[in-house]
């Protein structure tokens, strides 16, 4: 089956726009967040289609060191005065949240009855991950070593 792209809006905290491209095929679906402005990338989600009830979670990241596109003539003046540039952190500005929220309506809109996964983050707290993914409705098992959750839809 060949791949669709579609393209969607997203906010941060502060109402500042990102695109989402959404890949699909008949299994698997791949996310893009990208600045509104000249596309930069900033994050990225997977889920696996396991039936047309199970929508299982892969991996979300948003980017803490990406960096931004510059002119030619800006990286030879930082390279003659020895000044690297600076990574840009995309993390903490409600992307994440935007992003796993559009993932929750988009998979309910699809007639998903759960989203499954687990918490593996070798870069955020467990506790602050399970805390965030309860907040966005999620039931977390704690009792396994990678935590395991479960998003009812039809709720
Ligand atoms: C987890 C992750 C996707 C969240 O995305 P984000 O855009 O940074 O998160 P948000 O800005 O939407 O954060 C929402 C809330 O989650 C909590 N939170 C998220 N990341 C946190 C961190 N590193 N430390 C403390 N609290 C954090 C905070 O309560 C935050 O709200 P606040 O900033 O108003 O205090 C992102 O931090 C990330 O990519 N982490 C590395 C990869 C990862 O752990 N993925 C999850 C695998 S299960």
């Amino acid at each position: 089956m060949p791949t669709e792209t579609q393209r969607n809006e997203i906010f941060d905290n502060e109402g500042v726009p990102y695109w989402v491209f959404v890949d699909k095929d008949e299994k698997f679906v791949q996310l893009t967040v990208t600045t509104a402005h000249r596309n930069l990338p900033v994050g990225l989600a997977r889920y696996w289609i396991r039936s047309p009830e199970e929508i299982e979670l892969d991996d979300i990241y948003i980017f803490d060191e990406t960096f931004k596109p510059e002119p030619l003539w800006l990286a030879i003046v930082r390279w003659v005065f020895c000044c690297p540039q600076c990574p840009q952190n995309y993390q903490r500005k409600g992307i994440g949240t935007s992003l796993l929220e559009f993932i929750i309506q988009h998979t309910k809109k699809g007639g998903a009855s759960y989203i499954t996964g687990f918490i593996a983050s070798e870069k955020t707290d467990t506790g602050v991950l399970v805390r965030w993914y309860e907040g966005l409705g999620f039931e977390v098992d704690t009792s396994y070593n990678l935590p395991r959750l479960r998003l009812n839809l039809k709720k």
